[in-house]
């Protein structure tokens, strides 16, 4: 099935879901749903929604979701910027978390990654205005490209990392902790 197709008609689902909610978040690439689910049972008063390419992640996290009996969390199938564009309506978004994009290490693979321009820029519309952009990255080349997209862009504000909520450590935060690698973090707001 192509990722994209459905995302129009999600878009209304998403908006009757995350009615009542203080706060909406959404974490693109959301894997298995560790920090979605997690984030969604520490934090009640958010609705968490991921977004994630592959489809059997997908279906996981929504039957984890099912069973834990989370009414604040929910994960659809998409892929690329696109799919944010088209699920998310324009200045919705308080908070967008990016963790550990494949980070397409060699330079003849670096059309294929996520954070780029144009995901900015799409990133940037989505936000509300004072929303915050979260990107994570164990890859300094990949965490270097993001800032220096960023700062070319303009219009982000950096702002601390921590920010007052309860953030559960992600799949692959876990791995690169353990290996005791660096992980590059930056948290800009939409000035
Ligand atoms: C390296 S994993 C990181 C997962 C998670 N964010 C974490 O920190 O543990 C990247 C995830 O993003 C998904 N992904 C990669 N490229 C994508 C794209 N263009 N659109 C949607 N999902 C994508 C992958 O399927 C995978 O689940």
């Amino acid at each position: 099935m192509v990722p994209n197709r459905d995302l129009s008609a999600a878009s209304e689902s998403l908006l009757l879901k995350c009615k009542g909610f203080d706060r909406i978040e959404c974490d693109f690439g959301a894997a298995k749903g560790k920090f979605l689910t997690e984030s969604a049972i520490l934090n009640p008063l958010v609705f968490f929604f991921g977004i994630e390419g592959l489809s059997a992640r997908v279906a996981r996290t929504n039957k984890k979701i099912e069973r834990l009996g989370l009414p604040n969390a929910l994960v659809w199938r998409g892929w690329g910027s696109e799919s944010l564009k088209t699920l998310v309506p324009e200045g919705f978004l308080d908070a967008l978390h990016v963790s550990f994009p494949d980070p397409w290490p060699k330079r003849r693979h670096w059309f294929r990654r996520l954070v780029n321009v144009d995901f900015l820029q799409v990133a940037a519309s989505r936000l509300k205005y004072g929303g915050v952009l979260r990107l994570m990255t164990d890859h300094q080349g990949y965490f270097q490209s993001m800032k220096e997209g960023l700062s070319a862009q303009g219009g982000w504000i950096e702002v601390p990392w921590e920010d007052g909520l309860e953030r559960p450590i992600t799949e692959f935060e876990t791995i690169f902790l353990a290996k005791g690698d660096p992980i590059g973090r930056v948290a800009v707001q939409k000035g």
